[in-house]
């Protein structure tokens, strides 16, 4: 009887699902000019190190007039600064933490020792400071920055704290990209929210079990936004930075644009695309060309992942959005062309693995075992590359990031990966039954006793325990035990 009666509930609440895709397309008002994160102050130490300051705390913000919401935010009431650093300088980061609670900062998809990393045994408690440090050394990317206490980094994200962190290197510094910060060079954070009156709604719904799913979207904090912009062609460093929902890219009019980076740098060579979808925690660098005083809305489309009927409506992938309207002036400043290649692949080609894992991911965890903090899953080799196959085995999006490296995509089911799956990737989504193939280079100094993290970054699910930790070690060497400055 309990089983029927919950099918029968499940059938009604599809069904006022079936009619609720949410969609802003064709009825946004472009109202508010978008807010571009400020290039966060550093100075360089004596010693050459660069120094920055992230202050967590608390704040309000008028998203909507005469509403203040609460939130949290580096630096500021919502997001963070963009942090910016270049390939082979040491930078530190004084991290004070003016939260009510402990929290950490993480650096996605920075290559840097383990103790630097700000999972969840890095924890920060409410009043105190951490101060990590480390050189950069992995090419130009588009990275950013976040909270990651076990079990609670949804939360923490979602009421704003986020900020990019970009990395320059000789290369990006001479190739002919659109590079002027907030002229055409735009960070574009994505988010969804809901509004219960001035607050966030924070509460899941029901079968909704990727996690919290907002009715409307904000680019950098801000609601229907506009830009003006003034040069032929715009680069925007698009992040997903939603917890939960996954994006499908594209312009109003269908126009095709330029992908030149993924999570961890640049391509090797533009690729033509007409539409991109990312999921929570990946990033990619698109250069659209504008022709001038028109306009164009960056927008997200239904999502076509191989989701189920039902799959499909619960979670989200029905809904489509008006992201950014980009206004072009009535005169464009030229861009030079494209270049036709880009980058040298950083990453490894597989071919020299020396040990295949498996990885099953479900809601009950990876390989059947969630999150335990005193477990670390394995120890990898520094040095070595492998070769890592994640299967999504449940019939819900899922996806998957490791801390410290940016590895290759080498398949997604049996074929070659598009496009958008060619360059440094630390994030890769995974439909439902999708196997993907990633070989994986681990360079970073050795430490038995501090692990990295995987895991899935729909960020509910992380909380729920879909995550495991791996450490480092010489060869021949062993995992430690973990160890975390605070209990949690
Ligand atoms: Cu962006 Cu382990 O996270
Ligand atoms: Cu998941």
């Amino acid at each position: 009887f309990v089983l029927v009666l919950l099918v029968v509930i499940g059938g009604c609440a599809s069904w006022i699902y079936v009619d609720a895709a949410v969609s802003t397309v064709g009825r946004t008002d472009f109202h508010n000019e978008l807010a571009v994160p400020p290039l966060a102050e550093s100075r360089i130490e004596p010693d050459g190190t660069r120094l920055f300051e992230l202050d967590m705390r608390t704040g309000s913000r008028e998203f909507r007039p005469g509403q203040a919401t609460e939130t949290w935010g580096f630096n500021g009431d919502y997001l963070g600064p963009t942090l910016r650093a270049r390939r082979g300088e040491q930078v530190r980061v004084h991290v004070r933490n003016g939260l009510p609670e402990a929290s950490t900062v993480h650096w996605h998809g920075m290559h840097l020792p383990a103790a630097m990393d700000g999972g969840p045994h890095q924890m920060v408690e409410a009043g105190a400071t951490w101060t990590p440090q480390w050189t950069v050394d992995q090419p130009a990317a588009t990275l950013w920055y976040h909270p990651h206490p076990h079990g609670a980094t949804e939360d923490h994200v979602r009421r704003g704290l986020a900020g990019m962190f970009l990395l320059d290197d000789d290369l990006t510094e001479t190739l002919p990209l659109p590079r002027n910060y907030g002229v055409d060079d735009l960070p574009v954070i994505v988010q969804d929210v809901t509004f219960r009156g001035a607050r966030f709604e924070d509460t899941h719904r029901i079968f909704r079990e990727v996690g919290f799913l907002g009715e409307q979207t904000m680019v950098n904090g801000t609601l229907a936004p506009y830009r003006e912009v003034g040069d032929e062609l715009i680069r925007l460093r698009l992040l997903n930075a939603s917890t939960a929902r996954v994006y499908t890219f594209g312009f109003d009019d269908a126009r095709a644009f330029s992908l030149v980076g993924t999570d961890g740098g640049l391509l090797d060579r533009p690729a033509t695309l007409h539409e991109l979808p990312l999921s929570p925690g990946e990033r990619a660098e698109i250069v659209v060309r504008m022709r001038p005083g028109e306009r164009t809305v960056l927008r997200s489309n239904k999502l076509d992942a191989g989701l189920g009927f039902w799959t499909q409506r619960f979670n989200g992938g029905d809904d489509t959005f008006d992201l950014l309207e980009l206004r072009a002036a009535a005169t464009l400043r030229p861009s030079p062309a494209l270049p036709a290649t880009l980058a040298p692949a950083s990453t490894p080609d597989g071919r020299d693995s020396v040990t295949e894992r498996r990885f099953e991911l479900d809601l009950s965890g990876i390989n059947g075992q969630p999150m335990a903090m005193d477990r670390i899953d394995f120890a990898v080799t520094r040095g070595s590359t492998e070769t890592w196959i994640v299967h999504n085995r449940d019939g819900m999006p899922h996806n998957f990031h490791i801390h410290d490296v940016q590895f290759r995509v080498l398949a997604v089911g049996d074929e070659a990966p598009p496009a958008h799956l060619t360059g440094p990737k630390d994030t890769v989504f995974l439909a439902p039954d999708e196997t993907v193939r990633l070989a994986v280079r681990f360079d970073g100094p050795a430490d038995p006793d501090t692990p990295y993290m995987y895991h899935c970054h729909l960020l509910w699910h992380e909380d729920l325990g879909m995550m495991g930790q791996f450490v480092v070690v010489e060869p021949g060497g062993a995992a430690g035990r973990p160890q975390h400055r605070h209990g949690h």
